[in-house]
């Protein structure tokens, strides 16, 4: 073996960037949140070569004063930490190790002023040697300048992207940052390009502020698709827009969540707010949220990693099902509001199938007996479609849609995929609260079973119970129902126990989870719907559109897709050419 030495410094340092600094964007990272720290009101950040060649953050912040800029870096040198917050800090920067690691792998170059009038003074860096200061007038604030990133570990150059990735990676770190602190300026270029230029927007309260910064980043479609909650339970505050169940996406992208103002990439939170969406998307489909958490600072440990991206709550379990709950009345709130992006795509396809339509023979409406004999509305009807955002039901198509009249527009709806909602919605609500109306059978029914499910439908007895389905053996092959939910009185009983059955045996023997109320209300709901093909009278229909609107989450089916699509008459007259 061979004599036991400590480290250079300068090893240390290298070390340490490995796990700082794993690419450009965590070096943009790092200097933005400097600035942020640094109290700036506006940070500009230029980029060149995806930031493999250079990167510069400029701010407004407090500066750096002449007697410490060396200190600043010398690793595990802070203003930030002192020995006694370790367990509060409210900074985003506590460790003291991004400057140093920043620069014992690139060439920097550090303009700095503490005010508009004192000198400022500017030096370079190179592979962690801290040239001469110079004298350098300029206004407050600090420049970093990055050149060469990685020049001294030729390693980890290999390992970067292309520069359209790596300028990617760097985008949505600086989107992260500004979403989070829509009280300052950001500018982003890209060779001299501009990719983000997002002003602040001052006097407003923290909703519209964010809701502008969001527009900026974003897009204002985005935002149409995300719905403001906030709610205070035990020591924590959820706040943020979550979006619409129908407006879900692949991957999980565009989920932001911050922690204390600090973006966090956690696997545990993304998992509690697809828990919170269950309902309504399929597994593979993902909701867009900004989400912010604000906990008080001695509850969350973010010293979990080097990156800051992490964190620990004190009670994981407990802040979960906080948080669950809490998406899940933001959600309620929508009530039957559904994505604009369903309206999009609706005339998108109008839009294609008009052009095949034109080339066809049409005939002329004029001909047509009917065209004369315009429906009167009367002023009652127009009352009703002011007070009801889901109109006045006219008529139905083709047996599966009633198109409805508003105020402003149209209203498509779609018969199964609505009412299949609220009544999973009602059962689940009646599970919940024990009472499920129930209509014993005048004729019990007899369904055939192979013994393997005989014995799985006689071991969950007491729990179908509880869902109001009374059943008993009638031979080794056969059982008999005899009571079921009102609700499901019209249904094909034989095809529901089937579907049960395939439920039952896919739950197995696990315990009678939330997850397996939902799915058996699920299979229940499908089958006691109304189907498409059922012809309905137009009280029956207007009966649907009430309920509609005053069930939680009936803007979508349970397997996530849009119950209803809108188009306002601006849509519509677009659609004609008429604007
Ligand atoms: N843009 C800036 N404006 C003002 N001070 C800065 C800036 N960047 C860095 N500093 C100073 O340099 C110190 C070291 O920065 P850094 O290595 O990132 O560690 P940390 O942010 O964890 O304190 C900071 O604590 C801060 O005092
Ligand atoms: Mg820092």
């Amino acid at each position: 073996m061979n004599e036991i030495k400590e480290l250079s410094q300068e090893l240390i340092n290298k070390i340490s960037a490995g796990e700082v600094i794993e690419r450009p964007s965590s070096v943009v990272k790092e200097l933005v949140e400097n600035s942020i720290d640094a109290k700036s009101s506006i940070i500009d950040i230029h980029i060149r070569n995806g930031g493999k060649t250079e990167i510069r953050v400029s701010d407004n912040g407090v500066g750096i004063n002449s007697k410490d800029v060396k200190l600043a870096f010398k690793r595990h040198a802070t203003s930030k930490l002192s020995d006694h917050n370790l367990l509060k800090i409210s900074t985003l920067g506590f460790r003291g190790e991004a400057l140093s690691s920043i620069a014992s792998i690139s060439r920097m170059k550090i303009y700095t002023s503490i005010s508009d009038i004192a000198d400022g003074k500017s030096f370079e860096v190179n592979s962690g040697l801290i040239g001469e200061l110079k004298p350098s007038p300029r206004k407050i604030g600090t420049t970093i300048e990055v050149n060469e990133l990685f020049y001294s570990t030729p390693a980890r150059l290999k390992f970067l992207k292309t520069e359209n990735y790596e300028t990617l990676l760097i985008k949505q770190c600086i989107q992260k940052l500004a979403l989070s602190n829509p009280d300052i300026e950001f500018n982003f270029y890209s060779n001299e390009k501009k990719i983000i230029s997002s002003l602040a927007s001052k006097n407003l309260n923290f909703n519209k502020k964010l809701e502008h910064r969001i527009v900026s980043l974003f897009g204002s479609e985005f935002f149409k698709n995300l719905i403001w909650f906030n709610e205070k339970i035990d020591c924590y505050n959820f706040f943020g827009f979550i979006g619409l169940p129908t407006f879900h996406h692949s991957n999980s992208a565009k989920q932001f969540t911050f922690v204390n103002k600090r973006p966090i990439h956690d696997r545990y939170l993304y998992n509690s707010i697809k828990a919170a969406y269950k309902d309504f998307l399929s597994y593979d489909r993902f909701p867009q949220v900004v989400l912010f958490i604000n906990s008080p600072l001695e509850d969350v440990d973010i010293n979990v990693h080097p990156t800051k991206n992490e964190v620990r709550f004190k009670n994981m379990q407990n802040l979960r099902s906080l948080l669950i709950r809490s998406i899940k009345k933001g959600l309620e709130s929508a009530g039957h509001k559904s994505s604009t992006i369903n309206t999009l795509k609706t005339l998108d396809t109008i839009n294609k199938n008009n052009l095949n339509f034109m080339t066809k023979k049409v005939d002329d409406p004029f001909l047509s007996n009917n065209y004369f004999n315009k429906e009167n509305s009367t002023n009652l009807t127009e009352e009703i479609c002011q007070d009801y955002p889901l109109g006045l039901a006219k008529s139905q198509f083709h047996e599966t849609y009633i198109i409805s009249q508003t105020k402003n527009g149209i209203v498509i709806i779609d018969q199964h995929a609505a009412h299949e909602r609220i009544v999973y919605e009602k059962l689940k609500k009646n599970y919940n609260q024990n009472n499920l109306e129930t209509q014993i059978l005048l004729i019990p029914e007899i369904i055939e079973v192979i013994s393997e499910e005989l014995d799985i439908l006689l071991n969950h007895r007491d729990f179908l119970a509880r869902y109001s389905l009374l059943i008993e053996k009638f031979s080794n092959e056969s059982i008999i129902v005899r009571e079921v939910p009102l609700i499901l009185i019209n249904c094909n009983i034989s095809l529901l126990m089937k579907d049960i059955i395939s439920d039952l045996i896919e739950i197995g023997d696990s315990q009678i989870l939330e997850t397996n109320i939902n799915k058996i209300c699920s299979s229940m709901a499908c089958h006691g719907s109304i189907r498409a093909g059922r012809q309905m009278y137009q009280d029956e229909m207007n009966k649907l559109l009430r309920e509609m609107e005053s069930t939680p989450y009936s803007g979508q089916c349970n397997h996530g897709r849009p119950t209803y699509i809108e188009l306002n008459l601006n849509q519509i007259e677009s659609l004609f050419g008429r604007k």
